[in-house]
């Protein structure tokens, strides 16, 4: 049996050498394949493998069928939008992710997004304090949890709203219920959003939303690039000068952005959520974990396609 990992953008090496070791020590081949050009490299590294492990990377219709012994697609991470779903249940391959396990550095990366932003991305501008301010949190799952909890911790009230979440649930988590989206965004310093792409979500954050937010507000996106209505965010931005955005999932409009609105937006170079050592340690590994687990004992707890 031979597990591959195939990741565009590489897991730490402490992460690579703990797969490696799980997956030797199941008795299988471990494979890589890192920094790869293009689909064509990932469909040809995937011609003999039973079992793959990728990211963000593209698991489309053609590399599932390029994969005829595979059986199991584990995304070390939460979100699966980079995984055909569809073309896996069709070919039997199970799909899985590891939720939970890279969050942590994700609310890291959101804290530090928004303190970034209120102390004018480091320049010598007055800026403003995080203490007191209210964050509404788009979508309470593991990693709006956490940043809600560090949030609190910084003195913030937070609020949070999420339809698969009862009200008493998200008091159990620390946070404020909001009902309507709106009045999430109508009385939010900050929002951070912690949304899936999905069909219901994609474009779903739009200039009517967006210029709900109070004066001052800052919009974080640490979640996908899709869910944001492009146009509609550089028209708010347009239309409300004293709104900013902050963004680790850069839009395709990022140069017209930054021409127009200067240092009121701000993305990362690359999305860098995830990349901590803890972090593709936790999700790396517990990848390797599910896959034997499946392999041996046929445990199908994590599986998406079901
Ligand atoms: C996730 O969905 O887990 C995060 O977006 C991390 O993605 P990455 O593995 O590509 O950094």
């Amino acid at each position: 049996m031979k597990v591959l990992v195939a990741t565009q953008k590489p897991f730490a090496a402490a992460a690579v050498n703990g797969i490696k070791d799980i997956v030797e020590q199941a008795g299988y081949e471990f494979a890589l394949l890192e920094k790869y050009a293009d689909q064509a490299e990932l469909e040809k590294a995937v011609a003999d493998a039973d079992a793959l492990i990728v990211r963000s990377d593209k698991v489309t219709a053609a590399v599932v069928e390029a994969a005829p012994k595979l059986k199991i697609v584990v995304r070390a991470g939460a979100g699966y939008d980079n995984l055909d779903l569809e073309a896996c249940t069709a070919h039997g391959v199970v799909a899985m992710n590891t939720p939970g396990q890279n969050a942590n550095a994700v609310a890291e990366l959101a804290i530090a997004m928004m303190i970034f932003m209120a102390r004018t991305q480091f320049t010598p501008a007055t800026g403003s304090e995080i203490e007191g301010k209210t964050l509404g949190i788009q979508a309470f799952g593991n990693v709006g949890r956490l940043v809600g909890a560090k949030a609190k911790a910084l003195g913030m009230k937070v609020k949070a709203t999420d339809p698969f979440l009862s009200d008493e649930q998200i008091i159990a988590g620390g946070a404020e219920p909001v009902k309507e989206l709106g009045e999430l965004y109508s009385t939010s310093d900050y929002v951070s959003l912690h949304i899936p792409a999905t069909p219901q979500t994609i474009g779903s954050i739009n200039y009517e939303l967006i210029t709900r937010m109070p004066k001052g507000a800052t919009l974080i996106n640490t979640a996908r690039k899709e869910v944001i209505d492009e146009a509609g965010l550089e028209k708010a931005l347009e239309d409300r000068p004293d709104l900013k955005y902050v963004t680790d999932v850069a839009p395709d409009n990022l140069e017209t952005l930054k021409e127009k609105f200067g240092t009121r937006v701000f993305a990362t170079p690359k999305k860098m959520g995830a990349q901590t050592a803890e972090a593709n340690i936790n999700a790396g590994l517990a990848a390797a974990r599910q896959i034997v687990d499946f392999l041996k004992n046929g445990n199908r707890r994590f599986q998406l396609n079901k």
